[in-house]
C-alpha cells in the first residue's frame, strides 16, 4: 500500500502502524509544531507566510509521543532518529525529554541548522533550527556513524518549497553517515502534499 522512495500522502502514524518492528534503519521527523504558535504571536499568524504555516494540520503533544513510540518499535536497534526542534521546546527540554519516556532512545548528540537568513524574535532574532540526535538503545558511536566530519553547526540556505523546508545537504550527508545501501530511512511527516 505504501511505497518507497517515493512521497506518501497518508497520515504518518498508519504509515508507521503498517511498518514491522525493527525495520528501520535511520528516521526523521519534523513535527508541525503548535506549541511555538501559541507562545510567539507577531500579528501575523494567518497572514501572508503565517498564513501557510497555520494551515498546516498542527500536532499536539499526544500526537507528537504517539509518532515517537512508533518511531521507537519500528527502528533497529541503534539506529538513529533526527529530531527537529524549534528554540521553544528545545528550551523548554523537558518537554523534549518527557517524549522519550517509555522508548529505548538515548539523547547522543545535537546539530545546530544555521538558516543563513535572520527571522522573528522579540529580543534575538532567530537564524537557528536544532536537529537532536538521539539513537536506540544500544548506543554504539563508531559502528554506526561513518562520518567524521559533519560539523554541529551547519550552514545551509534552503530554496522553500515548503513553509518548514529543513536543509537537504545536511539530511542527505546523515543518512549516508548512517546507512549503508539497502537500508531503510523513514520521514513520517515530510510535508508538501499531506492534508488531513
Ligand atoms: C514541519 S513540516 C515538515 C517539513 C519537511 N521536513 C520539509 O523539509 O519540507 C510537518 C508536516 O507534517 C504534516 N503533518 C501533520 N500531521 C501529520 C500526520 N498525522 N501525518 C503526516 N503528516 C502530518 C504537516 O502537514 C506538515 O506538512
Amino acid at each position: 500500500m505504501y511505497k518507497l522512495n517515493s512521497k506518501n500522502k497518508a497520515n504518518g502514524l498508519d504509515l508507521l502502524r503498517s511498518l514491522k518492528d525493527k525495520t528501520i534503519k535511520t528516521a526523521f521527523f519534523d513535527p508541525q509544531y503548535r506549541g511555538v504558535l501559541d507562545k510567539l504571536k507577531y500579528g501575523n499568524e494567518g497572514k501572508g507566510r503565517g498564513k501557510a504555516r497555520c494551515d498546516l494540520p498542527q500536532m499536539d503533544e499526544d500526537t507528537i509521543k504517539a509518532f515517537i513510540k512508533e518511531i521507537d518499535r519500528v527502528l533497529k536497534p541503534s539506529g538513529y532518529l533526527f529530531l527537529w526542534v524549534d528554540k521553544f521546546h528545545l528550551c523548554n527540554g523537558i518537554g523534549v525529554l518527557g517524549w522519550l519516556n517509555d522508548t529505548e532512545f538515548n539523547l547522543v548528540d545535537m546539530i545546530v541548522w544555521d538558516k543563513c537568513k535572520i527571522g522573528m524574535g522579540y529580543r534575538s532574532r532567530r537564524k537557528s533550527e536544532y536537529l537532536v540526535v538521539l539513537q536506540k538503545s544500544p548506543v554504539k558511536a563508531k559502528a554506526c556513524w561513518s562520518d567524521h566530519a559533519i560539523p554541529d553547526v551547519w550552514q545551509e540556505k534552503v530554496e522553500k518549497v515548503h513553509p518548514h523546508s529543513k536543509p537537504i545537504e545536511l539530511q542527505k550527508r546523515l543518512i549516508a553517515a548512517t546507512t549503508v545501501e539497502g537500508d531503510i530511512v523513514l520521514d513520517p511527516a515530510s510535508g508538501g502534499v499531506f492534508s488531513i
